[in-house]
């Protein structure tokens, strides 16, 4: 991996990361579900539901976060703060490393499936997603951060 070379300055606007953020209970539903399954035993007769299951949050994650990419984050707007504009680059470009893990698990997932080894899958599957909804949350709570950072510095309402 390269690094990151800061040729702009990326900040968010708190308001609509925020609203995005609130409406999405699809999302937080699927994602709720998902983990209470997956922290007990998983029986294989309910690994393709599961997967199946995964595969639409998955879809759901991604217009998530091109929705937060599209109206949350902004290029060149007015002098962030260096640290809040870091922060905000790093959080934007996890959208992508977070995407392609899910679609990694989703794509084994049904790889097990097809060759029909789900008892193999049923005890790969919660440890799996339970690791990346760790990552997600982790995610989620650093952008809320900085959704109220943004709001106390006065540069994420947008106006
Ligand atoms: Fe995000």
């Amino acid at each position: 991996m390269s690094s990151v070379v800061m040729t702009r300055t990326v900040t968010v606007n708190a308001a609509f990361l925020q609203e995005i953020k609130e409406v999405n209970t699809e999302l937080w539903h699927r994602l709720e579900e998902l983990r209470h399954r997956c922290q007990r035993p998983i029986s294989p007769a309910n690994c393709r539901m599961l997967v199946d299951r995964l595969s639409q949050m998955r879809d759901q994650l991604a217009l998530h976060f091109a929705l937060e990419e599209a109206y949350g984050y902004f290029d060149d707007p007015v002098d962030v703060a260096p640290r809040l504009s870091y922060a905000a680059e790093n959080l934007r470009s996890e959208h992508r490393t977070l995407y392609l893990e899910l679609t990694n698990i989703v794509d084994r997932a049904e790889r097990l499936i097809h060759c029909e080894q789900l008892a193999t899958l049923a005890l790969w599957f919660g440890p799996e997603f339970l690791e990346f909804d760790q990552a997600l949350r982790d995610h989620e709570s650093r952008e809320n951060e900085l959704i109220y950072e943004a709001y106390e510095t006065d540069i994420g309402t947008g106006d």
